[in-house]
This record gives C-alpha cells, structure tokens and sequence, in this order.
C-alpha cells in the first residue's frame, strides 16, 4: 500500500505508511523516490528545464522540487514545438497556509515561462466524501470559494487558466470520468489507496474524478504536486494510453516543516504549527517568535560562542524553501547563524518581515480576486473547449 497520508505542508505528514520513509522525524526524499518509483530531478534537467524556461529559479537550485516521471519528455515535446500543459489541484477542506499555496507559486513560474495553460481541480466533492473530516457539501463549497480567491491572488494569467469546482463543472467531466473508471478496478484503487470493503464508493469512484484533468488535452500533462498525490498518477500511467492519451509527467515537491519543527506535521487543529494566507501581522508575529522552532542555543552567550544549526532551525528553512530568493543573501544568512554572530530572535525578525511583507501583498490580490473569478471560473472557457476538441469526438 502506497500512503496516501502525506501532504506538502505535511498536514497528514505523520499518517499511514508514511513512518518508515522518516528518518528522525524527517522525511527520507531517497526513500520516498525508491518506494513510489520516480525519477530524481538531477542537476542535467534542472539546466535543461532552466535553459528553456529561460531563466533560474530558486526553487529548483534548492532541491526543493526532487523528483519527476517523464519531465525530460514533456521537455522534449515542448522543445519539437507540441507544448504541453500544466494541472494542479487543491482538497478544500478548510483555509490556505504558506505550504499549501507554495506549489501554485511554482506552476505561476512555469506558466509565465512557457506560456502554457493550467488548469485547477478544486475537490469539494473528495473533501466531502472524506468521511473522518466530516465536512458537510455546503462547507467543501465555501472554502472551494475560499480557496480560489487564494489560488487566484497567485497571479496566474486569466486567459491561459481554469479553475473548476468538480461539483459544478462535472457534467462536462463526467463523460471522461465514466471512461477511466471502466479501465480502473477495485484491486487497483485498493492496493494503491488502501480501501477496503467499509470505504464509501464514493471514495473509491473519486480517484476516476482526479485523473480526469489529465485527459483535458492531447498533449503531455505536467503535474507539479507533492509527492502524497503520485498514486493517483501511477493508475493514470497504467490506463492512459489505452484512452488515446500520453501518460502524465509529474514533479514532486518537498514537504516545508511546520513551524513546531520538524517532528509532527502542520495542523488545522493546531494552529500554532502553520501560518495561514489570512493571519494577520499581529498573529504571524506572535506565531513565529512563541513557536518557530529555533537551531539556536539555550542562552546568548552559548549562542555566540557555539553558534546555530541551520539545519534544524524553521525560520530558517523557511527562509531557505520560499522566503529569501537571493542566493548570496541566504547563504550569508546561513554563515551568520552558524557562526554564531546572528541571533535566533533576529533570524526571527528576517522571517517575520518576508512573511508580513508577502501576506500584505497576497491579501491585497486576493481581494482583488474577488472580482476576478468569474474570469477563471466560468468565462475561462478554455476547458471546455478544449474537452469539445479533443474527447468528445471519442
Ligand atoms: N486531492 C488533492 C488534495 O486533497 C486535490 C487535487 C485534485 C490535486 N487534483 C490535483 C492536487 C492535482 C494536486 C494535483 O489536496
């Protein structure tokens, strides 16, 4: 069984199978390539990926996307001129934080570069058929509301984007849904998802829904996710060529700790461990100096003469994952902690004007969003054109 229980922003990081790929409350990103069978993202695609995006980015030089399936021929297809496309997705089952919406910043990149389009799954009906989350329909479609403003305030282009909600827009994917589920059987979703006889069928028809964004056009689907939705792409991989389909491509991203440490996961029911898109500068600020999880010393002197591990240090790494772009800037950041002469509530103070700065920024496009989501939601016809184009004639 392949665990389903791990997230980017480890909201379920320390559920299912999840234990044996953890060394010392760390996920083993080695372990975790050689259990789901991916690629590792080598310094040869990264140039290569950079050299046609045209441009570096910092996520890439750090690791922090670490492993693929068939990213080497998406580019080869982008590179012969048959371009391919971009789907990701969001569970909405209750409010954003800073790991949930990393991996959006990274697709707007990806788009911005290669001009491509992308399209957004919002699972209002999966979060609601999730039994244990015991969310009602009129909750998954709020936050389904919620959410897109968010996804919205990434800034991703309003005429190469769409962003549905399956249970509105599942009249034009049932169709495709009907036909994947028919090449999908129980032994699979149960091997891969572990269902058993008391999952509702709802769950166990969902994985059909998932995949359905892959088939939206004849060319290559590059999934940027974390690696806790590979399995879906793995029953995509046995059954899409058999539709007339290519096989999805993926990158997988690194979980980024919670701000407790890197034991545990970030938490909707423990609020201190993640910081939300919504939290105000008050609470972002209270946050982070009551529970960021210091590589520090226990006293100044120590600190000085001793010096920090960066390593272990949440601020730290949040700088390092998302937070501080410039290389020469965090590896500056990195010396002076280490050698002691940079101080844990100062390493904390850095981290708490890069979040404020980006939560001020983000808030104010979210707002405008609102305005906006109609413009992704409904005119953004371009799925459904495309589904005309391609499938329907199937
Ligand atoms: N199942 C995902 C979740 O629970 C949501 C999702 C749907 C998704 N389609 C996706 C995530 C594609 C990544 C890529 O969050």
């Amino acid at each position: 069984m392949i665990s389903w229980g791990i997230y980017f922003g480890g909201e379920r990081a320390a559920e299912g199978s999840v234990t044996p790929w953890e060394v010392e409350g760390r996920v083993d990103y080695d372990r975790l390539i050689e259990e789901f069978g991916t690629q590792k993202f080598d310094r040869s695609l990264i140039e290569r990926l950079e050299r046609l995006a045209g441009e570096s980015h910092y996520m890439l030089r750090r690791g922090i996307f670490f492993s693929h399936r068939d990213l080497d021929k998406v580019l080869e297809d982008y590179e012969k001129g048959g371009g391919f496309f971009l789907y990701t997705g969001r569970g909405p089952s209750g409010p954003m934080h800073i790991g949930h919406i990393i991996p959006f910043y990274f697709t707007k990149w990806l788009q911005e570069r290669f001009k491509v389009n992308v399209y957004i799954q919002l699972t209002d009906d999966e979060k609601f058929l999730e039994k244990k989350r015991r969310l009602s329909l009129m909750e998954t479609k709020k936050w389904s509301y919620e959410n897109a403003l968010d996804i919205i305030a990434v800034g991703f282009d309003p005429d190469r984007t769409f962003i549905f909600q399956d249970t509105e827009y599942m009249g034009h994917m049932y169709e495709a849904a009907i036909k994947v589920a028919k090449k999908v059987n129980f032994s699979t979703v149960r091997a891969v998802f572990g269902f058993n006889t008391s999952t509702n069928i709802g769950m166990i028809f969902f994985p059909a829904v998932q995949i359905v964004p892959t088939l939206f056009e004849r060319r290559r689907c590059l999934i940027p996710a974390a690696i806790d939705q590979d399995p879906y792409w793995r029953v995509q991989r046995d059954i899409a060529e058999g539709l007339g389909f290519y096989k999805a491509a993926a990158i997988h991203s690194k979980f980024i700790p919670p701000l407790t440490g890197f034991q545990g996961k970030m938490s909707s029911s423990r609020p201190e461990t993640a910081i939300y898109l919504n939290d105000p500068p008050k609470t972002i600020k209270e946050k982070i100096y009551k529970y960021a999880f210091s590589g520090g010393q226990p006293t100044v002197e120590l600190h000085r003469k001793l010096g920090g591990n960066p390593d272990i240090d949440v601020s730290f790494q949040w700088l390092y994952m998302f937070f501080e772009p410039d290389d020469a800037r965090i590896e500056e950041i990195r010396e002076a902690y280490r050698s002691g002469s940079l101080l844990t509530g100062e390493l904390k103070d850095m981290l708490i004007e890069k979040v404020e700065k980006f939560l001020e920024e983000h808030q104010s496009r979210r707002d405008e969003a609102k305005e906006l989501i109609n413009t992704f939601k409904y005119d953004g016809n371009l799925a459904r054109r495309m589904w005309r184009e391609t499938v329907a004639s199937d």
